[in-house]
C-alpha cells in the first residue's frame, strides 16, 4: 500500500508556465500557417468565373431528366434577376440533397443564364 506517501504533481512556477503557453501558441501559430494558406488558396479558387461548360454537365445529370422543356422555355415565364435565378437554383439543389459549392451553383446559374434566360433583368 502507498498509504502515507502523497504523491505532488510537480508545480510550474508562474512566469515558467506563462512562457511554456507563449511557446505553445507560437508553435500553433506555425503549424496553422499552411492550413491558413491552402484555405487562402482554395478561397481565390472559389473566385473563379464561372464556368458555364461545367454548369451544363451538372445540370443534364443532375436536373435535366424532370425539366420537361417546357419549364425554361415557357412563354410566360417570369423575367428573373441574376440573384433570383441563382436562389431558385440553390434551392433545387438544396431540395435535391446536392450539396453544391457556390461555384457549382454559379456555373449552373451562368449555363441556364446563356442558354435559357437571355433576358435578364439585370
Ligand atoms: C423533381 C423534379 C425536378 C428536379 C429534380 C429539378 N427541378 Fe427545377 N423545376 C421543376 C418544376 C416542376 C419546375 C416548374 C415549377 C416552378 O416554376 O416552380 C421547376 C422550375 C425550375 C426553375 C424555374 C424555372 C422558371 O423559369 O420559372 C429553375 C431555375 C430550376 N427549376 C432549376 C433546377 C435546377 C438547377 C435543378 C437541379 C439542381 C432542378 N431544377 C431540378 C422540377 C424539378
Amino acid at each position: 500500500m502507498t498509504q502515507g506517501r502523497k504523491f505532488t504533481m510537480p508545480q510550474h512556477t508562474e512566469p515558467e508556465r506563462r512562457n511554456v503557453f507563449s511557446q505553445l501558441l507560437q508553435s500553433q501559430i506555425l503549424l496553422l500557417s499552411p492550413v491558413l494558406l491552402f484555405v487562402a488558396l482554395v478561397s481565390i479558387g472559389n473566385a473563379q468565373p464561372p464556368d458555364p461548360a461545367r454548369g451544363q454537365m451538372l445540370y443534364e445529370n443532375h436536373c435535366r431528366f424532370c425539366h420537361t422543356s417546357k419549364v425554361h422555355e415557357r412563354p410566360n415565364k417570369p423575367r428573373l434577376t441574376r440573384a433570383q435565378l441563382r436562389s431558385i437554383v440553390n434551392e433545387w439543389q438544396r431540395q435535391e440533397g446536392l450539396s453544391w459549392t457556390a461555384q457549382d451553383t454559379a456555373d449552373v446559374v451562368d449555363y441556364l443564364v446563356r442558354t435559357r434566360y437571355q433576358r435578364l433583368k439585370e
